[in-house]
């Protein structure tokens, strides 16, 4: 997994990509490098974060205007600088990100046949196979497409060669590449934010696609067949500042206080209280094919799980079909049982992870009908479930996914008030009081996010803590594993998720006064379970740290340190629980002085498997 931009235009390209790879370093970080076109090949590279590259070239410019550049999450060898992209044989600098699955059998023909190789990685064998073939007469374009007959796995290559000094040849199959159109010039880049300060002129390449770009356009070919192709321009209308910091000191703080925003923008337009009922354009299904479902699986990855998880739940409430829900690298590998009768939806931010991805297309293939709940428009998840019900969240950089999940939950939530509905498992009255009660979540959110201050004092009190426990129940209990999920990610520190009840059956073992317990205890259907839980925790001597409604001035009498969040129902309390959480996680990493946006050997964007 990583990063890939090409450039051809009048600018300076290596600022140009420098520039657009800061933007896509969320997809892995561990070297970067360059590769400028100007009577010749040259090449940068720099292991460590961009910086390092940047400082490089700051010191001893490339000069051109035609290049292509990577940022590095190493799969095939270590982060080092010969394993660092671009990976130049002859002629030829080829920048890749995704795997090849039939390296070692490349390699090994490759190196019978005389190739020296440089570095560990499965690209370079692109560099040696394509200047193979154009070293044999063949034009770049045909060297390329050649290439892509012998090699199997995921790709979006960027290619430059020294005797065609004017383009860059990109193709892909399987990991995401875009083209950006703008005045005399032409990118690609692995993501929108990459290019969105030069042009928000967008085309999405397909699998299969290949493309010759130029300072005048370009042009796309299927590589297969060589036909050419014509795809749709797509407008962008994100800002580039949309972005950007907007001041705070970290994009995952900024990605916090953008929730009730961002939930605002999810439930946006999709609500009809006349009818107690959600328009879920995008995400159509009819009665019909809902009667006709035995299950809905919902799989998905990471954060994403959890949102999942509890999707589960509004799902099976609100129409009494059974929901499993599965993680997408457990369900593709073992035979899962799906068929026409099953709802597969997968639940993504990037709409790249590539288990998501297979999980999905391996359902489509057992017959099962496909949605997807993704973030990224045009991402390839979306584009495989073609029924998309989009969270509308905006980029998330940050690696710690915040505002994805809480929009991702509004999603499913709107999923689950629509299929009860379409079912007439909800009447309309009911619809419209679960409406009503997410209409509110934005304000109860954003009155959530006033705890940042609480949250950084209680912080302080448990900053050398080594080991965590979370606790809650029911809707609750994903919430545990997203809150201890998070602190691990930033803070590192050791933490459990776990259902309340089950504490008894084996992490109440683990309490002693070094080990906080975070339980999430708003009044609720098992509200008075969940405190006799905080109690077993305290009469150990363990430090509790209880969220809670804040009216409840029993429960905090019983927690060393309270969290009061806003009155929710059972289906809301997910959402406001969340949120002291992931300001407990932030503010712990950053009175540690991790990496919050980077945190150390995670991606944001997985797309390996
Ligand atoms: C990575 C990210 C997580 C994310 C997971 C799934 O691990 O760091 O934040 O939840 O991938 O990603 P997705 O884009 O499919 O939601």
């Amino acid at each position: 997994m990583c990063g890939i931009i090409g450039y051809v235009g009048h600018q300076e390209a290596s600022a140009v990509i420098v520039e657009g790879l800061r933007r896509l370093e969320y997809r892995g970080y561990d070297s970067a490098g360059v590769a400028i076109l100007n009577g010749g090949i040259h090449l940068r590279r720099a292991v460590g974060k961009l910086i390092n590259l940047a400082d490089s070239l700051a010191a001893l410019p490339l000069n051109g205007s035609v290049g292509v550049g990577h940022t590095r999450w190493a799969t095939h060898g270590r982060p080092t600088e010969p394993n660092a992209h671009p990976h130049v044989v002859g002629r030829i600098a080829v920048v890749h990100n995704g795997i090849i699955e039939n390296h070692h059998q490349l390699r090994a023909r490759l190196v019978a046949d005389g190739h020296v190789f440089s570095s560990e990685t499965d690209t370079e064998i692109f560099s040696h196979l394509i200047n193979a073939g154009v070293s044999k007469g063949l034009s770049l374009e045909d060297a390329v497409c050649a290439a892509t007959k012998d090699v199997s796995g995921a790709y979006a290559i960027a290619v430059l060669d020294v005797d065609h000094p004017e383009c860059v040849v990109v193709a892909k199959q399987q990991s995401p590449l875009i083209l950006g159109v703008g005045a005399g010039e032409t990118f690609c880049a692995s993501d929108i934010p990459a290019i969105l300060m030069h042009t928000r002129d967008v085309i999405f390449m397909e699998d299969g696609d290949m493309a010759i770009l130029t300072r005048d356009g370009y042009e796309l070919r299927r590589f297969e067949t060589g036909i050419k192709v014509e795809r749709a321009v797509t407008r962008i209308e994100w800002s580039a500042v949309a972005a950007e910091k907007d001041g705070y000191e970290h994009f995952m703080l900024k990605e916090i206080h953008e929730q009730p925003r961002a939930i605002t923008d999810t439930i946006r337009g999709r609500i009809s209280m006349a009818d107690g009922d959600v328009y879920s354009e995008g995400m159509e299904i009819t009665r019909e094919d809902l009667a006709n479902l035995r299950r809905i699986v919902i799989i998905a990855c990471g954060t994403s799980w959890h949102a999942a998880l509890i999707g589960k739940q509004y799902i099976e409430e609100a129409t009494r079909i059974p929901v499993e829900v599965d993680l997408a690298s457990e369900f593709r590998y073992r035979n899962p049982i799906v068929d026409s009768r099953t709802l597969v939806i997968a639940v993504s931010q990037s709409g790249e992870t590539a288990d998501t991805l297979a999980a999905l297309k391996e359902s489509q293939r057992r017959g099962a009908r496909a949605a997807a709940v993704v973030n990224v428009i045009g991402s390839s998840i979306a584009r495989a479930a073609g029924n998309v019900l989009y969270t509308h969240a905006g980029p998330e950089i940050g690696v710690a996914s915040t505002k994805a999940f809480t929009t991702q939950m509004a999603a499913l939530y709107l999923i689950a008030v629509r299929f009860g509905r379409i079912l007439g498992t909800l009447n309309a009255d009911q619809g419209r009081a679960l409406l009503t009660d997410l209409l509110a979540v934005p304000g109860d959110v954003a009155r959530a996010i006033e705890l940042s201050g609480a949250a950084r004092d209680i912080a302080k009190t448990y900053v050398g803590a080594t080991s965590a426990l979370y606790l809650g129940r029911g809707l609750l209990h994903p919430i545990a594993l997203e809150g201890a999920l998070k602190l691990k990610e930033i803070s590192y520190i050791h933490a459990e998720g776990y259902a309340a009840g089950e504490m008894k059956h084996g992490p109440i073992a683990l309490v002693d006064e070094f080990t906080p317990t975070i339980i999430a205890a708003p009044r609720g259907p098992t509200y008075e379970k969940t405190c006799s839980n905080l109690q077993e925790v305290a009469a150990r001597g363990g430090a509790v740290i209880a969220i809670g409604d804040e009216d409840d001035d029993e429960l905090r009498s019983m927690a060393d340190a309270y969290l009061p969040v806003p009155r929710s129902t059972p289906w809301t309390a997910p959402f406001v629980s969340v949120i002291p959480m992931q300001l407990l996680a932030y503010h712990l990493a950053d009175l540690k002085g991790t990496d919050i946006d980077q945190p150390r050997n995670l991606a944001k964007s997985v797309t390996v498997e």
